[in-house]
């Protein structure tokens, strides 16, 4: 019996500790993407996204806030948009607003020594966008 209640007690922390592992990753890939955004985007779309960086004064743009990407979308998370966005491949509003085209410059404030060679690393990508999900209102 003693033995039954011990296995039973095994078990149950395995199970436990598989279900654990999708939360914290998940937590992990949004504080690195937090690191990512503070680097490469709060600049001009402020600390949290509320859109208004101290580079965005010069901008005679005001950033969108990044934290209604949601609401401006019935609800739902347009990943897909803001992904093709990010990375320079859909029409801008306003052409002359200088958001840069990742694709062409990379995360070059994060890697300020070429370390990705230019390149958005594919982790560091779904990162950003975890985070810019997880900040939604
Ligand atoms: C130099 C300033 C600047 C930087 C840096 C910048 N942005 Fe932007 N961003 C803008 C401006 C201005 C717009 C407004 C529209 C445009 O460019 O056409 C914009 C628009 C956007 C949009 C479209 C939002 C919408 O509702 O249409 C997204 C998404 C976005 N930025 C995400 C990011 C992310 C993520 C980063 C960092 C990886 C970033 N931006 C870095 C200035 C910037």
């Amino acid at each position: 019996m003693r033995h039954r209640s011990m296995a039973i007690v095994t078990i149950s922390c395995v199970l436990l500790s598989a279900c654990t592992d999708g939360p914290i990753a998940e937590a992990d890939a949004v504080r690195e993407g937090q690191l990512i955004y503070a680097k490469e985007c709060s600049a001009c779309h402020g600390a949290r996204g509320e859109g208004v960086g101290s580079a965005s004064l010069t901008l005679g743009v005001v950033p969108p806030n990044l934290t209604g990407l949601k609401q401006r979308n019935d609800g739902y998370f347009p990943r897909e948009f803001v992904s093709r966005f990010i990375m320079g491949r859909l029409e801008k509003d306003a052409p002359a607003s200088r958001m840069p085209d990742f694709s062409m410059v990379g995360l070059r404030h994060v890697y300020p020594n070429g370390g990705a060679d230019g390149e958005v690393l594919e982790t560091d990508f779904a990162n950003l966008l975890d985070y810019l999900e997880a900040i939604q209102k």
